[in-house]
C-alpha cells in the first residue's frame, strides 16, 4: 500500500464554525506506533461539545474524532517489545480509542500515527462482524473502565479468576440505552455485579435486562423518581446493619443538569458515590443555540447533593494515568473481551453524505437534534476497504 504524504482531514477552523475539509500531513511512525488507514470512525457528543461549544478547544484547527478501525500500514515496534505483548502486525484489522485535538492521531481522517498502546486488533476469526461494528467501542467501553474503576472504585480485576463475584451491590445506571451505559452494565454483568438498576426509555428496556439490568424505570414516566424511592425503600438499605446508602453507587452516563444531575441528587445518600459524565449540560445544543455546560460538576446551579455524597466528574481521557489499562486495556483486555463475546458492540446507525465533510456533518445535525436512541453513528472515511 503507497502511502500518501497528505490526506483529508476532518477539523474545526475556529471557534463556533462548521467544520471543514483540510489536507493535514501523513506522519511515518516513531518507534511503537502504527501508520493506519481508516476505514470507519464514529460521532459521538463530544463532537458536538466541541463544535458547537468550544469545549476544552485549546487550538486551531482542531482535529475531530476519538475513534477509529482501520488497516495497519506500517508498524514500528520498537526492538525490545516482547511479542507476546505486541501481536501486531501490518495489514491487521485495528480499532481504538484516541485523542482529538491530537494531529497526529485524531480519528476524522483518512490516515493516522497511533501508539500500540491505543490499539485493539479485530479478532476477526472469532467474532461475526467487522470494522463498521468495532468502532463503536473503544471510546466508550474504556470510558466504562475508567468510570468503575477511578471513579467509583470498584474492582474489575485482570485476568479474572471463574469465581470472581462484584457481588449485589447496587449500581445504578442513568442514561442504560446511551452508548456509555450499554458499555458499562456489560462490564459490570461480566465481574458478576449483580444489582444493576438502569434508567432508560421503556423500549429499551427488555434489551437492558439482557445486559445485565435487574430492574428498569423509565425516565421518561414523569413519576420516575417516586417509583425509584418506592423500590429502594422496599429492598433497604446496602449496609448490613442498616447504616449505608441505598445505592452506594450511580454513574450519570448523560450528565444533563436537568435530565439526569438534579434527580440523581434526589436518589444519593451519604455513603454514595455519583460519576458524572462530563461535561454537565445546562442547556443542550440545538439548531441556532449554542450549548451551555456547568464550569464545575460539584456545583451545578440548582442541584444541591446531600451531605457526604461523592461526585465524581468522568474523564476518560485520563484512564492512561493508571500504567496498567494505559498498557492493558486496547491491547489486550478489550480484543479478549470481544472474542469471548463478554462485549457486543452497539447498534449502529451508517451516517451517509456524498464526501467526508458531508459525513461529519450530517452525523453533527443527527446529534444536535438528539436523534441516536440505543445506536451510535459511525461513518465510513475511506471508501475502498472493509
Ligand atoms: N467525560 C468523559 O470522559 C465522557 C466519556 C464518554 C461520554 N461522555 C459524555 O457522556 C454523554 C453520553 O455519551 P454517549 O456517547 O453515551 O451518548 P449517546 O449514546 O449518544 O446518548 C444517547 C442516549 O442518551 C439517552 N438519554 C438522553 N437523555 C436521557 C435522560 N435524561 N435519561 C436517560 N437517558 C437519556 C437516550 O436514551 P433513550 O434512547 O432511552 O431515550 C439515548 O439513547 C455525552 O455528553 C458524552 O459527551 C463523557
Amino acid at each position: 500500500m503507497t502511502t500518501p504524504k497528505t490526506h483529508f482531514s476532518i477539523a474545526l477552523p475556529s471557534p463556533s464554525t462548521p467544520p471543514i475539509l483540510l489536507q493535514t500531513p501523513t506522519h511515518a511512525p516513531n518507534p511503537n506506533e502504527a501508520l493506519i488507514k481508516v476505514s470507519w470512525t464514529c460521532s459521538t457528543p463530544l463532537d458536538l461539545h466541541r463544535a458547537d461549544g468550544n469545549l476544552a478547544v485549546s487550538a486551531y484547527p482542531f482535529l475531530l474524532g476519538t475513534a477509529f478501525a482501520g488497516t495497519i500500514v506500517t508498524l514500528w515496534l520498537r526492538p525490545t517489545t516482547s511479542p507476546n505483548d505486541q501481536p501486531l502486525k501490518e495489514g491487521d484489522k485495528v480499532f481504538g480509542f484516541v485523542s482529538d485535538g491530537n494531529s497526529r492521531e485524531a480519528g476524522f481522517q483518512e490516515y493516522i500515527t497511533v501508539p500500540v498502546h491505543k490499539i485493539s486488533k479485530l479478532p476477526t476469526a472469532k467474532v461475526p462482524y467487522g470494522l463498521k461494528e468495532a468502532v463503536t467501542v473503544p471510546t466508550n467501553l474504556v470510558t466504562a473502565f475508567h468510570a468503575l474503576t477511578a471513579d467509583l472504585g470498584l474492582r474489575l480485576p485482570w485476568p479474572k479468576s471463574a469465581g470472581f463475584r462484584g457481588g449485589g451491590s447496587k449500581v445504578l445506571i442513568w442514561g442504560g440505552a446511551s452508548s456509555v451505559g450499554m458499555y458499562t452494565m456489560q462490564v459490570l454483568k461480566h465481574w458478576g455485579y449483580s444489582g444493576v438498576i438502569a434508567i432508560a426509555s421503556g423500549k429499551h428496556h427488555e434489551e437492558l435486562r439482557r445486559l445485565g439490568a435487574r430492574v428498569c424505570f423509565d425516565y421518561r414516566n414523569p413519576g420516575v423518581l417516586g417509583e425509584i424511592v418506592r423500590y429502594l425503600d422496599k429492598e433497604g438499605s446496602q449496609g448490613g446493619g442498616g447504616g449505608g446508602p441505598r445505592i452506594p453507587y450511580l454513574v450519570d452516563c448523560i450528565g444533563s443538569r436537568e435530565g439526569t444531575v438534579k434527580p440523581l441528587s434526589k436518589i444519593a445518600e451519604r455513603g454514595s458515590k455519583v460519576a458524572v459524565m462530563l461535561p454537565v449540560i445546562n442547556v443542550h445544543a440545538a439548531e441556532g443555540k449554542r450549548p451551555v455546560f456547568a464550569a464545575d460538576e460539584k456545583n451545578v446551579q440548582g442541584v444541591v447533593w446531600q451531605e457526604g455524597v461523592e461526585v465524581r466528574g468522568v474523564r476518560a481521557f485520563n484512564y492512561e494515568e493508571n500504567d496498567f489499562y494505559r498498557d492493558k486495556l486496547q491491547p489486550e483486555i478489550i480484543p479478549v473481551l470481544l472474542s469471548q463475546g463478554v462485549i457486543q458492540p452497539n447498534k449502529t446507525r451508517v451516517v451517509e453524505g456524498a464526501t467526508l465533510l458531508e459525513r461529519a456533518q450530517n452525523a453533527l445535525q443527527l446529534l444536535r437534534n438528539q436523534a441516536p436512541s440505543g445506536e451510535r453513528l459511525i461513518w465510513r472515511v475511506s471508501e475502498d476497504d472493509e
